[in-house]
């Protein structure tokens, strides 16, 4: 029997039921829906409208149905249309005659929407979590680094030796900004929609600023038209969930040029890599691969939302149903992939011999020839061009830049050290910059943020 039978002469048709259920995902907010619905219950006998026996019994029938629920042995009806229909059900069927007075003053829209938020609040912060102990090993991996160093590449194209602690750092410092934005949403949605009812409050006794505190929320909503149909907290959970995507797939697409024959920096832990069905020699980067692929349903899924969105009329529609799947996926994939990336970044076999010989080759110390010209009085652009050409006539010639520097007018003799190996990183010396003093330095004020972020709740 559905929960508005009286104004229908017959049930619901099994195609418009099939098309329109949504108890087979929302099921994941069971424990939502029953902290809502006790708080609810409470709201209800603060206000006068239930007895304290009345509470008492149906807080003993929510009891009985987490249990049911935990233990999996709640039996679900062919009618349960999503949770919040199936848990009311179950409490009528537990409490009787009061188990009717359960939905008093409150409508699906209002509790779905607190179901829903208070499900973020729990998730996001799980995923923080995640993103904590990604930046732990980003910071051990840093730390175990010491003095190595490897090309650092613009347009995939050698540019100039860095600390490997520097790169590590560079994607701690992006994943401490996802920290940072999950702080910021969070925000946002820590706010109560119950007691704004189907759209427009009620006419009975209801105190939201109670329940919104017996819930943990920081403030009620102010509109109830808006506490039933704002979803913005979704579309900027998911933006926040595919922006890690992205750090992830970044990350991913490194791993996988890395631990290619080709670069030959690192090898990935063999609990982190996968085999061929086909070729015997083969180690594969699959968790880096669909770190980056994965990425296209995280993206989707705040695309699809928005869509969603856009054009809804106030208040509740039914397509605001359509906001939990892309959530439940979204928070589940990411929590995944911090997990899965973590693991293979804290496992991952350095090879800094090959890092640092790709560093030290060619010309990749090129600018510091030209700023060695420029502290003698060289305009930085004529500097610029009196080592381009030595760089040409170096490949040109198949000669080695330091001979053509050591013969060349514009440098004494000292300017060869500077393309000597392992030279040209130690003197990247501005803040913030790629050599040892600045990483020193990141280091501490790395450590000091990501105290702050584990500090902040
Ligand atoms: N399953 C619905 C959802 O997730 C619950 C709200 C239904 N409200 C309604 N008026 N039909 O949005």
């Amino acid at each position: 029997m559905t929960l508005w039978h009286g104004r229908f002469s017959g049930g619901m048709d099994d195609a418009m039921a099939a098309y329109t259920v949504s108890l087979p995902f929302d099921q994941q907010l069971f424990q939502e829906d029953l902290d809502g619905s006790r708080a609810h219950v409470q709201g209800l006998v603060h206000g006068g409208l239930l007895t304290s026996d009345e509470g008492a019994a149906l807080l003993d029938a929510l009891s009985v149905v987490n249990e049911e629920l935990v233990g999996g042995t709640f039996v679900f009806d062919k009618a349960d249309e999503d949770i919040h229909t199936a848990v009311e059900r179950r409490v009528t069927e537990l409490a009787g005659p009061t188990g009717a007075k359960l939905h008093t003053g409150r409508s699906r829209n209002d509790q779905v929407a607190t179901d829903l938020r208070l499900w973020t609040k729990r998730n996001l912060a799980l995923v923080k979590t995640d993103l904590l102990t990604f930046c732990d090993i980003l910071t051990a991996r840093a730390t175990a680094a010491g003095e190595t160093y490897l090309p650092g590449y613009t347009h995939v194209q050698r540019a100039q030796p860095v600390l490997l602690a520097h790169h590590f750092y560079a994607h701690g410092w992006s994943l401490l900004r996802d920290v940072d934005r999950l702080h910021d949403c969070m925000i946002r949605l820590d706010v109560s929609p119950l007691g704004a009812g189907a759209l427009a409050g009620s006419s009975l006794p209801l105190d939201p600023d109670y329940t919104a505190s017996l819930l943990g929320f920081a403030r009620r909503f102010e509109n109830s038209m808006d506490a039933v149909s704002d979803r913005d907290f979704v579309a900027e959970a998911l933006f926040v969930l595919a922006m890690i995507g992205i750090h992830l797939s970044r990350m991913g697409e490194e791993l996988v040029l890395w631990s290619s024959e080709e670069f030959g920096f690192c090898t990935l832990d063999d609990g982190f890599a996968s085999g061929s069905s086909m070729l015997p020699q083969k180690k594969n980067a699959d968790a880096a691969e669909l770190a980056r692929g994965k990425t296209g349903r995280l993206v989707g899924n705040l695309t699809g939302l928005l869509v969603t969105l856009k054009g809804l009329p106030l208040s509740y529609n039914r397509d605001l149903q359509e906001d939990k799947e892309p959530l439940f996926d979204s928070v589940n994939q990411v929590r995944l992939g911090l997990q899965a990336m973590g693991g293979a970044y804290a496992t991952l076999q350095i090879h800094g011999v090959a890092m640092q010989r790709a560093a030290d080759g060619g010309a990749i110390a090129a600018i510091d020839l030209a700023e060695y010209l420029v502290v003698k009085g060289t305009p930085f652009r004529e500097a610029h061009a009196i080592v381009a050409d030595l760089v040409r006539r170096s490949l040109d010639d198949g000669r080695e830049l330091t001979e053509l520097v050591a013969n060349s007018e514009h440098f004494d003799e000292d300017a060869t050290a500077l393309l000597l190996p392992g030279v040209a990183v130690t003197r990247r010396t501005t803040p913030g910059g790629a050599g040892p003093t600045p990483v020193a330095e990141q280091a501490v004020r790395f450590a000091r943020a990501l105290d702050a972020a584990k500090q902040r709740v």
